[in-house]
């Protein structure tokens, strides 16, 4: 599968189209990271022998800390109290240092990728690409967010008014509790973490319980880069009790939360709960799920939509908020839809099943038992309601061989809206393939979902894309490419509706949400 971070045949690395003044995506802050202003991370080039050979070593180097999901409400009651009291400290500590922390971590990061990368493969059965490109996106944060965070504490003038010296500045909320999810298990662990210490509040991170090992290892990086203990704590454990308490502890002043639906919204509710002595009103930053809709226009480019959906559908075994999971086609009686159909069938079953450690495989398992008997039970929902053009299967021995359990593509076709796959977040490898009779029918499908993420058009009509633009109400569109794989800096992400709350990750005011705004009036 290509990959995300190439979607569009751009990718991180490939700046080659671009005036050499526009690579520079948020400008050199004095003293943060030498004056360098920031670029993307360049992904791994695996068609080069000696970067498939270093990746090769690094997953075999990796190794995945044995970590016990064994924390209690106590352990999170004695991480609160650690950071509430050293908040003070961390506050008025100097941001450039603090800053200067997140490049040290994102440093080491970037010299120990591959064996990262390695981890991610063996604890959650991210392939080779994707593997590659959360490490990428790790980095990008903190080299990013490092960047972003110092102009916030400088105050800055409003009006130039005689007499009178009007200010405004920003100062940190608190004690931060970080709630992550296994499917970006680096990436966004790093980016709500690093958010939340580079703008000055103490961290108590509570990572999700499939993928503790590589979370563990980011905290250690960022101790290791001078980020003291008493501003991160680290506590693995289970979200129904550990993640519950640390929502309603009225220390805690923000919550940053990535992950299902049904949790987000059982946090946004919790925290608004103001117990007599809490001293503020929590701030929930909560990404959620998607329902992402690709639209196939009449004039659409097959050869690209075929593998942009694909890559969208099917890399990391559909398990990404960003993923698509249907695909509109227009259908004007020309045959276009039968068209895609057939040839996205085709090329799916090319993609190989196997063990994700090795290069040439596409598709490798998902996550847990409960993760495939859901797949597996939207699968069955699909052959009674609708067509199934296509269910792979999975090689015989692979899940004994790999110890994890594996769902392989399955698209369906003639899916009407109504139907459980156009409906449910299924978040495997699934696909619903729906029809639409004009463009308006496809927009007005593809709108029709509580989840507002991202979304895909593939057309050749200007008007249509600029229609799109308009209409097609998601976080995160796409035009002729696939929809995930979004880049900081460039495609902040992050939706809305039933796909989240707050500002987007990797754009230029996610920072604002873990700081309060101040302003002095003087005068002189
Ligand atoms: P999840 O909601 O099951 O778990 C996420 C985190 O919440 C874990 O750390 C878990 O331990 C914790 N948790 C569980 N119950 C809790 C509770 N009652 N109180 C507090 N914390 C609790 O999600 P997941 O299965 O890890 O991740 C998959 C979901 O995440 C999908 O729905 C996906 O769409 C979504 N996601 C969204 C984005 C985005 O940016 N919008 C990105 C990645 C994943
Ligand atoms: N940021 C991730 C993507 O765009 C979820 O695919």
């Amino acid at each position: 599968l290509a990959s995300p971070h190439h979607d569009n045949g751009k990718g991180s690395g490939d700046l080659s189209n671009v005036a050499p003044e526009r690579h520079k995506l948020s400008p050199a802050v004095e003293g943060v990271g030498d004056g360098r202003a920031f670029f993307t991370e360049p992904l791994r080039d695996f068609s080069r022998a000696d970067q498939r050979d270093a990746f090769t070593a690094g997953i075999e180097q990796a190794t995945v800390p044995q970590v016990a999901n064994d924390g209690t409400v106590e352990d999170i009651d004695k991480a609160i109290s650690a950071a509430d009291a050293y908040f003070p400290t961390w506050r008025d500590r100097d941001p450039v240092e603090r800053a200067n922390m997140l490049v040290r971590a994102a440093d080491i990061m970037r010299a120990r990728r591959d064996e990262l990368s390695g981890v991610i493969i063996k604890e959650n059965g991210k392939c080779w690409v994707d593997a590659d490109a959360d490490v990428c996106e790790a980095i990008d944060f903190m080299e990013y967010y490092a960047r972003c965070a110092v102009p916030l504490f400088t105050r800055e003038r409003m009006g130039l008014f005689i007499g009178e010296l009007d200010e405004q500045w920003y100062t940190p909320r608190g004690v931060t509790g970080v709630i992550s999810p296994w499917n970006f298990p680096l990436a966004i662990c790093t980016g709500m973490t690093t958010a939340a210490l580079v703008t000055g509040n103490t961290v108590v991170v509570k990572p999700a319980e499939q993928t503790p090992g590589i979370a563990k290892i980011m905290a250690e990086i960022l101790w290791d880069a001078g980020v003291p203990k008493e501003a991160l704590h680290f506590v693995p454990g289970k979200g129904e009790t550990c993640g519950a308490a640390l929502v309603r502890d009225p220390r805690v002043a923000v919550l940053a939360f990535t992950g299902s639906k049904a949790v987000g919204l059982d946090i946004i509710k919790a925290a608004g709960e103001t117990p007599e002595h809490q001293a503020f009103v929590k701030k929930v930053v909560c990404e959620m799920g998607g329902k992402n809709a690709v639209i196939i226009d009449t004039s659409a480019d097959l050869d690209e939509a075929v593998l942009g959906v694909r890559a969208s559908a099917f890399g990391f075994q559909g398990q990404k908020c960003s993923a698509a999971s249907r695909v509109v086609c227009v259908d004007d009686g020309g045959g276009v839809y039968e068209e895609f159909a057939k040839r996205l069938v085709e090329s799916t079953r090319a993609l190989v099943v196997g063990d994700p450690k090795l290069p040439g495989t596409d598709i490798g398992p998902v996550i847990d038992e409960e993760a495939a008997s859901k797949c597996r039970h939207f699968i069955q929902r699909g052959k009674d309601q609708c067509t199934c053009a296509l269910e792979m299967k999975v090689p015989d021995g692979l899940e004994a061989q790999i110890g994890k359990p594996y769902v392989a593509p399955a698209i369906f076709t003639d899916v009407k809206p109504e139907h459980d796959v156009a409906r449910e977040e299924i978040f495997g490898p699934v696909l619903a393939v729906l029809r639409a009779k004009d463009f308006d029918d496809a927009l007005r499908i593809a709108n029709d979902s509580p989840y507002k993420l991202t979304g895909g058009v593939f057309s050749r009509k200007p008007a249509h894309l600029e229609r799109a633009k308009r209409e097609f109400r998601v976080g995160n569109l796409y035009l002729n490419r696939g929809i995930t794989g979004a880049l900081v800096a460039r495609q902040p992400f992050g939706g809305f509706g039933m796909s989240g709350v707050g500002s987007k990750a990797g754009g230029r005011d996610y920072l604002l949400q873990f700081v309060e705004p101040r302003a002095s009036c003087e005068n002189t």
